[in-house]
Parts: C-alpha cells; structure tokens; sequence
C-alpha cells in the first residue's frame, strides 16, 4: 500500500484525495490517512503531493516507517475524504519542517 507520511501533518493540501480510483483516503483534523487494505497500489496519489508525503510502502524513508502502522490504525477511525478542499491555513509555513509527528491530532 501507499502511506502517508509526516508532511502531511499540518499541511493537509488534499490534492491526493481526488486522484485515488479507490477513495481510500481518511481525514483527521491536520493529517490525512491512507486504509492499506483498501489501497489497490496505482501510485496515483503520490505525484500528486504538493508535500511529497506520500510514499509506496517499499520506498518509505527510514525514520517515516512508523507511518504505516499509523495510517492502518486512524483509516479505522476517521472518516472518508474523495474530495479536494482548502489547505489548513498556514500549510505553506509548515510544509518541509521535520518532526511533525509530535504535532499530529487524532
Ligand atoms: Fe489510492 Fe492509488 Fe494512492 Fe492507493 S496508490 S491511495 S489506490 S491513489
Ligand atoms: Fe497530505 Fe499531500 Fe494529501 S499534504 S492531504 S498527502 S496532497
């Protein structure tokens, strides 16, 4: 499957959601989740990432490996997104800072 990874917190473009022939996309309040057993594997959605946060799941950095487990576990809880909408606010401020994880609501 394809994750979404520490980028995306904060930043949320949404470019990625409108793109995916699956709408396995799930939305939380500043981040954004992909359901690893709904992801058919296209490869879509990565280009599409202003933020360049999404990642095949072989192709993850090191250290966003953490990201697959979060993105299965908050598919099951937040509810589906198919459709683009305004960045979060200060999206361009945040996008490229490292170490977002600390920042992530659920
Ligand atoms: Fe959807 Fe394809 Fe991206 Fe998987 S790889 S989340 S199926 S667009
Ligand atoms: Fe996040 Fe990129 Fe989608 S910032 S919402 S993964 S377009």
């Amino acid at each position: 499957a394809f994750v979404v990874t520490d980028n995306c917190i904060k930043c949320k473009y949404t470019d990625c959601v409108e793109v995916c022939p699956v709408d396995c996309f799930y939305e939380g309040p500043n981040f954004l989740v992909i359901d690893p057993d709904e992801c058919i594997d296209c490869a879509l959605c990565e280009p599409e990432c202003p933020a360049e946060a999404i990642f095949s799941e072989d192709e993850l950095p090191e250290d966003q490996v953490q990201f697959i487990e979060i993105n299965a576990e908050l598919a099951q809880k937040w509810p589906n997104i198919t459709e683009k909408k305004d960045p979060l606010p200060d999206a361009a401020e945040w996008d490229g800072k490292p170490n977002k994880l600390q920042y992530l609501e659920r």
